[in-house]
């Protein structure tokens, strides 16, 4: 009350002074916009309690994490052009160690990551043959690499490394994908179903991702309350959120992360996870629109309670997803040149 009456009063002061009112007006808008820096504490705090690995925490989320950081350095190591030499020394040892672990935690060994992990390390056993370890390490790495080998007896499912597909002729499909992939915002009333969703995340899933830890997880609303109190929390779907009949909400699990260095990560390897989305998702005749998250800290922590969001996700961005209607327009939405957005360096 206090603090209008003296605004507006210094407003009605500087009235007669265009060029005070303008730097007055200046002012104003950026103290506004100094005030969100503020958001920036709740990434702090985020990130101090969820990117964080340690011994002591042997939850699913971080153990799995770690160990697919852990064995990937052994993977791609195994597929290294050049003179072949021994490498891998404490990825090696931490692999074997966060195997163990798992099976301590009980952990399934069907898992994906957990088979993946022992591919990896019997593919690195076999190269020690080739390019052994120094006498001080091989013994611990091969009482380590026996004792886990000797985890599971079953036959190796797959195998690690492969050779690369090069792909050919499909230069044409994907730039048609990518031009008629739109933001739609006009959706017919016919329900998505839910396996063909399933197919396009599945497709999406091969994403790229940092050590390939894949922190990307997908909510799917299809109940039409839901959707419409999550929306309200959304300020770009106004006019045709209306017409969803499935949301999808993109996030990130921090706990994929070892610690604040890794930050922009969650939405570097959710974005790319998104992108490849939309794009399975055009492929399979449905439409989709991003839907921005840019939102207060406390519109975030409602859209949790109102999602059922566990705290530890990031809410990356919404996604609008149907079928279009027959009559939908969308805007041309005209592309920077090229030449504008790439430089070559050094040519
Ligand atoms: C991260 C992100 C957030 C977006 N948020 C919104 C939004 O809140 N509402 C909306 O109608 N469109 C939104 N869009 C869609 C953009 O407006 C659209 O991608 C852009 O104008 C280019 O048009 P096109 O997607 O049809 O090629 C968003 C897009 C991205 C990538």
């Amino acid at each position: 009350m206090l603090k209008s009456m003296l605004l507006g009063s210094v407003d009605w002061a500087v009235k007669p002074f265009p060029s005070v009112q303008h730097r007055l007006t200046d002012w104003k808008t950026n103290v506004k916009r100094w005030a969100k820096l503020k958001y920036f504490a709740s990434d702090v705090v985020h990130a101090k309690r969820f990117m964080f690995w340690s011994e002591r925490d042997s939850s699913y989320a971080k153990l799995s994490s770690e160990l697919l950081f852990q064995f990937h350095k052994l993977e791609k190591g195994l597929c290294i052009p050049g003179k072949k030499r021994f490498f891998g020394r404490d990825p090696v040892i931490a692999t074997c160690l966060l195997v163990k672990r798992w099976q301590e935690r009980g952990f399934s060994m069907q898992d994906p990551v957990f088979i993946g992990a022992v591919e990896t390390l019997r593919a690195y056993r076999t190269r020690l043959d080739e390019t052994p370890a120094n006498a001080e390490d091989a013994p611990l790495i091969h009482r380590l690499l026996s004792s886990c080998l000797s985890l599971t007896t079953e036959a190796p499912q797959f195998s690690t490394p492969q050779a690369h597909r090069r792909t050919e002729g499909a230069a044409d499909v994907f730039d048609r994908l990518c031009r008629d992939r739109r933001s739609v915002r006009s959706y017919a009333s016919i329900v998505v179903p839910l396996p063909l969703l399933h197919e396009a995340i599945a497709t999406a899933q091969l994403s790229p991702s940092a050590c390939n830890r894949q922190p990307w997880r997908v909510h799917v609303y299809r109940d039409a309350a839901q959707i419409k109190q999550m929306l309200a929390l959304q300020n770009g779907n106004s006019g045709f959120g209306h017409l969803l009949s499935t949301l999808l909400v993109i996030c990130a699990d921090s706990r994929s992360f070892f610690d604040a260095s890794e930050r922009h990560e969650p939405y570097v390897d959710a974005g790319l996870f998104a992108m490849s989305l939309i794009l399975a998702l055009q492929a399979r005749g449905l439409a989709s629109c991003c839907l921005n998250w840019c939102v207060a800290p406390d519109v975030d922590a409602e859209a949790h309670a109102r999602g059922e969001l566990p705290e530890h996700e990031k809410v990356i961005m919404y996604l609008a997803v149907g079928y279009a209607s027959p009559d939908a327009l969308v805007p041309r939405s005209p592309r920077r040149d090229v030449g504008s957005m790439m430089t070559i360096h050094g040519a």
